[in-house]
C-alpha cells in the first residue's frame, strides 16, 4: 500500500461517530462508479477489533495504526470514510487540505437511534460522551470541511445524491480527467472486444 504521493481520493467523509459516514459512502461509491474504504474496516481487517486495540494497547496506539490506514487510503482515487478520530492526526489534516471534505453532522436526538449497544469504546459513556466528543472536536471538523450534510432527517440516498452532484462537478480536477479518459480507453477496449467477438 502506498502512503506517500499526492492525496487521490475523489471524496473524503469525516465527522462524529454515527453521523452516517460508512453508510453514506458506500452509497456515494456506488453513484460515481469508484472504489469505497473504510478506515475502520481496514484497521480491523489488519489488526482485530477496534475495542480490543483500544483495550489491550490504548489509544495513541490504536492513532498510529489509524494514521498508516488513513495514509494508504487517501492515495487510493476512491470515496474515503475517515473513522471519527482519525483528522485528529496532524499529518491527515495537511492532508485533507484542499480536498473534496464532506462533513457529515447528526443531532443527538437522531444519534442517539444509532449509536445504542454500540461497542466503540469512546462511546462507553453513551450520549454524554458522544456530546462531549463532538463539542471537543466541532472547530476542527468544520476547519477542514469544504462542505458540510447535516444527515439527522433527511433520507441518506438524497444526501448521498446531493454528494455525489458536488464531486462529480469538480470535472477540472487533473484525477477526474485522469480517471474518464481511463474509463474511456476500457470502454473502447471493451467494444473492441466484442465487435471482434461478433
Ligand atoms: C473513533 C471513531 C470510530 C473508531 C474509533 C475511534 C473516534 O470510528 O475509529 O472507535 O475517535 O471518534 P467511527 O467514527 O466510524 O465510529
Amino acid at each position: 500500500m502506498t502512503t506517500a504521493g499526492p492525496v487521490r481520493a475523489r471524496l473524503i467523509l469525516i465527522g462524529a461517530p454515527g453521523a452516517g459516514k460508512t453508510r453514506l459512502g458506500k452509497r456515494i461509491a456506488r453513484l460515481l462508479r469508484i472504489g469505497f474504504v473504510d478506515t475502520d474496516k481496514r484497521i480491523v481487517a489488519e489488526h482485530g477489533p477496534i475495542a480490543q486495540i483500544f483495550e489491550e494497547h490504548g489509544e495513541a496506539h490504536f492513532r498510529t495504526l489509524e494514521r498508516e490506514a488513513v495514509a494508504g487510503a487517501l492515495r487510493e482515487a476512491a470515496v474515503v470514510s475517515l473513522g471519527g478520530g482519525a483528522v485528529l492526526d496532524a499529518d491527515t489534516q495537511a492532508d485533507l487540505a484542499g480536498q473534496h471534505v464532506a462533513l457529515l453532522t447528526v443531532s443527538a436526538e437522531a444519534v442517539a437511534a444509532r449509536i445504542g449497544g454500540d461497542k466503540r469504546p469512546l462511546l462507553k459513556g453513551g450520549i454524554p460522551a458522544w456530546s462531549a466528543l463532538v463539542e471537543s472536536r466541532r472547530e476542527l471538523y468544520e476547519s477542514l470541511a469544504s462542505r458540510v450534510w447535516d444527515t439527522s432527517t433527511r433520507a441518506l440516498d438524497d444526501i448521498a445524491g446531493d454528494i455525489a452532484d458536488w464531486v462529480r462537478q469538480d470535472t477540472t480536477s487533473p484525477d477526474t480527467v485522469e480517471a474518464d479518459a481511463a474509463k474511456e480507453h476500457t470502454a473502447r477496449i471493451e467494444s473492441g472486444q466484442k465487435e471482434q467477438q461478433q
